[in-house]
């Protein structure tokens, strides 16, 4: 039998990097479905049809059991989250470096927590364990865009064009 080749990454969305990981860390074995989900959704705050069917794809397991774990557990959401994403890691370098605060900031400038959307459909808020830009630390994601060295009030104004954008 042929190697498997996984699926090339469905965008250069460097949220996809995040995905890839935590399958790659999982040798890309079957058990690795909840898991990998969960990142998608904690990445792009929703799962759509092209990310289930990538993550189904790269496991090897069958379209309709990814979707039987989607609609199944409360937790995934299928709807798309606001027009923009800004998605804050967490991890230990960018914690370091104070991405606490930028959570913060964010928080009481958009009036919700991370994983909610405002109410307006304008942006969504999200957190990530590490996006693989640790040297950059601490690192916000805009729109999938990777963004280093980030204080609050560059994050600040970011948030203030999307919610007009
Ligand atoms: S901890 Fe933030 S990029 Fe690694």
């Amino acid at each position: 039998m042929p190697a498997f080749t996984p699926p090339p990454l469905p965008s250069d969305d460097k949220r996809w990097k995040i995905v890839n990981g935590t399958m790659r860390k999982n040798g890309f074995a079957r058990h690795a479905l909840i898991e990998t989900l969960h990142t998608v959704q904690s990445a792009f705050g929703y799962l759509d049809d092209d990310s289930i069917r990538f993550v189904a794809l790269s496991l090897r397991v069958p379209l309709s059991q990814a979707y039987g774990v989607v609609t199944f557990y409360h937790y995934f959401s299928l709807k798309p989250p606001g027009k923009h994403t800004m998605t804050i890691c967490a991890g230990t370098a960018c914690y370091i470096k104070g991405s606490d605060k930028l959570i913060a900031a964010a928080e009481k400038r958009l009036g919700i927590t991370p994983g909610q959307t405002t109410s307006d459909g304008q942006i969504s808020l999200m957190t990530a364990r590490c996006v693989g830009a640790c040297s950059r630390a601490p690192v916000v994601l805009c729109d999938g865009a990777v963004a280093g060295e980030m204080a609050t009030e560059p994050m600040l104004e970011q948030l203030e064009r999307w919610a007009v954008e």
